[in-house]
């Protein structure tokens, strides 16, 4: 049974999720209209991912006796400046989110639930790979320079690993 602390952690968790599945969502379309196709995939499988994530969480409230909440989310930006930007502000995205997830298991520890802390030790090495694949990303682009975004659109998908 979920303390009613950590679920409260958990459901913000759920929209976390749910609001940078969005956001990846966004910046997938914005990609594709500009006809960038590898880009935009690697950007719709990121949000399919968070989505998953998103259903992680959902289910372990649910099944840990909380209800699980599912929010209202925020619309995200429908314009962005280019993909060094796109791919920043992913990177800065996934470090909030591991701070995040980092305090939902900083709330198990102090609560004492020993479940939910070997639960989510997935979501923290989950949190490295996502990290390091954003930073992996934008490296790419700034050693290339201008012409980065067109051979990066052409391997990306190469760079998944998954
Ligand atoms: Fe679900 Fe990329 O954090």
């Amino acid at each position: 049974m979920l303390t009613k602390k950590v679920e409260e952690f958990c459901n913000r968790q759920i929209e976390r999720e749910g609001n940078s599945s969005n956001l990846y969502l966004a910046m997938a379309s914005f990609a594709e209209a500009k006809g960038l196709a590898g880009i935009a995939a690697w950007l719709y499988a990121q949000a399919e991912e968070e989505r998953g994530h998103m259903l992680k969480f959902i289910r372990w409230v649910n099944e840990r006796g909380g209800n699980a909440i599912i929010p209202e989310f925020k619309k995200p930006p429908v314009k962005y400046k280019g993909i060094n930007e796109i791919f920043a502000e992913v990177l800065k995205h996934e470090q909030f989110i591991t701070a995040s997830i980092n305090e939902v298991l900083e709330v198990a520890i102090a609560e004492k639930d020993h479940a939910t802390v070997n639960w989510i030790q997935w979501f923290v090495s989950e949190q490295v790979e996502e990290e390091s694949s954003a930073q992996q990303i934008l490296d790419k682009l700034q050693l290339a320079g201008p012409q980065g975004v067109y051979f990066l659109d052409r391997d990306i998908m190469n760079l998944r690993g998954k």
